[in-house]
């Protein structure tokens, strides 16, 4: 059977999603549960974007053993060396070059013609031929480039020493049908593409990503990119949970498969939406919370008869086990360990257990029934506040629907400064987050506040996400506690910390071109 080869762009195409920005040590946590997951070649970062990216690409690269790890440049000197920099350390390095190809983005974006367009990109394949073996080259907007053009690049790539070429759909504007097309095209007509990969990329502007990397696939392409989640700038990237599933539940239809490790996609993509903070939505497809829900009358009665009748694909393939109670307030430490075991958060500190096992025990305290995905919510909360500036120390809150909600808030900084606040506001989550910021001092616009449930019952926990944006920079925040208006203050500091962190990490950013969605 063919194989395709996945290359996640999580932590570059993924983290200019509106919102996210992950720091080293949370790059790092995302790279090496890719490895887990078994993905073939990881996309870091863009060094010379910032040296924030730069250090994280290097992290990345010095952690991560079992997959090559990649650096994104345009096709300039000086990004190039900004990636041979961020690659030091990596057991198998990996340049991704591109340039814009499309007569859009030719006439108003470069202001080049076609000739010079080859012409940069040959040079910048050439120049970093010295310096890496593996090259990557992109025809960023190839979705909008004129089908000969497309060729004409190809081959110049392949002679120039690229080893993969991407052919991406920048901005989802395709067809399955379409894009299928371009790598018949190219498969019959470029003269070397048996000597190389070619690569598809796809965003999900019109809802095609997905669809259109299997017609990719299905046309010859032998590499997939896209993110976990299917997050990304706009409308987000391929799915690679769905490409994986998608190949492996219709293998006779593709023919096709990835050497993906199946059941370590829950967890993965639980882990990516919570150090990222955007919430899978439940309708998404293979990860999503009803993914495998059956709600009709009908479905159940055949889902009790015989699982196939309303199945394509097992729970378990994705490692989602069927939940089950797992402790309750008797259990004690090595119970709780085990169990942690169990569900896959192995490796942890003894200090992040005893937090763990600290908050387990006060939940416990207050619902009767702990669940795994309660436990999960524990553990995937910041265990230890190293990176923070701000940590929240306890909020006090007066409601009555005749009078004006007020809020206490008090935090400590990482320094040890307390710092006390009270604010009244027009609810009480309104009035906790303008004490929050007379507390830090930070002035950040709500952009997006929402609420769910982990688990079922009047006793579960809330987990708040929040958008927060200040000078045009947005960042997510995300909070769990059984009490809702202490999951909304956490959820809102989470977000200010994120900010505080990004303001530092965009000190001495590259300006001009850096997002290229
Ligand atoms: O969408 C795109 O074209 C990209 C390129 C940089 C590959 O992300
Ligand atoms: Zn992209």
């Amino acid at each position: 059977m063919r194989k395709i080869y996945i290359f996640d762009t999580t932590l570059r195409d993924g983290e200019q999603s509106p919102g996210v920005n992950l720091n080293v040590k949370e790059k790092v946590e995302i790279a090496l549960q890719l490895e887990k997951l078994g993905i073939d070649r990881i996309e870091a970062g863009f060094p010379a974007a910032s040296p924030g990216d730069l250090a994280g690409v290097n992290a990345v690269a010095r952690a991560v053993k079992n997959a090559t790890v990649i650096g994104l440049s345009r096709s300039r000197e000086g990004d190039i060396d900004a990636v041979r920099e961020a690659l030091v350390g990596a057991a198998d390095p990996c340049l991704h070059l591109f340039l814009a190809t499309s007569p859009i983005h030719r006439e108003h974006k470069l202001r080049m013609d076609k000739g010079q367009v080859l012409e940069a990109a040959e040079a910048a394949i050439k120049y970093a031929s010295k310096y890496f073996d593996k090259i990557e080259f992109s025809l960023e907007d190839a979705g909008r480039t004129e089908l000969d053009f497309i060729c004409e690049v190809t081959a110049m790539a392949i002679r120039a020493g690229a080893k993969v070429v991407n052919i991406p759909d920048t901005v989802g504007f395709l067809t399955p049908y379409e894009y299928g097309n371009i790598f018949k095209t190219v498969k019959e007509q470029v003269p070397g593409v048996e000597k190389i990969q070619l690569s598809a990329h796809c965003h999900d502007d019109l809802g095609m990503a997905t669809a259109n990397a299997l017609a990719a696939i299905l046309n010859g392409a032998d590499q997939i990119e896209g993110t976990i989640n299917g997050i990304g700038e706009r409308a987000g990237n391929t799915a690679i949970e769905e490409v994986a599933m998608a190949l492996e539940t219709r293998q006779e239809f593709y023919g096709a498969k990835t050497s993906l490790v199946l059941n370590e996609i829950y967890r993965t993509s639980r882990l990516v939406s919570k150090l990222t903070g955007m919430p899978v939505p439940g309708n998404k497809a293979i990860i999503g919370a009803n993914a495998f829900a059956h709600e009709s009358g009908i479905h159940q009665d055949g889902m009790l008869k015989e699982k196939t009748t309303y199945e394509i694909m097992s729970p378990e393939t994705i490692g989602l086990k069927e939940s089950k109670l797992v402790l309750g307030k008797h259990s004690g430490r090595h119970a709780f360990r085990e169990n942690l075991a169990e569900l896959g958060y192995e490796g942890m500190s003894e200090e992040q257990l005893n937090i763990a096992f600290a908050k387990f025990k006060e939940l416990a305290d207050k619902k009767k029934i702990v669940t795994e995905e309660d436990i999960r919510a524990i553990v995937e909360e910041k265990l230890v506040d190293t990176v923070e500036m701000y940590a929240l120390d306890f909020i006090h809150v007066s409601y009555g629907n005749q009078s004006v909600p007020t809020a206490t808030v008090r935090v400590h900084t990482h320094e040890g400064e307390v710092i006390e606040e009270v604010a009244l506001g027009n609810g009480s989550v309104d009035a906790i987050y303008k004490a929050l910021d007379r507390a830090t001092k930070e002035e950040v616009e709500l952009s997006d506040y929402s609420i769910k449930s982990v688990t079922q019952g009047k006793d579960a926990l809330g987990e708040v996400h929040v958008l927060l944006k200040q000078n045009g920079v947005s960042v997510q925040g995300r909070g769990v506690s059984t009490d809702i208006l202490e999951a909304s203050a956490r959820a809102y500091l989470d977000g200010v910390n994120r900010m505080i962190e990004k303001r530092k990490q965009s000190k001495g950013s590259a300006s001009g071109e850096i997002s290229f969605k």
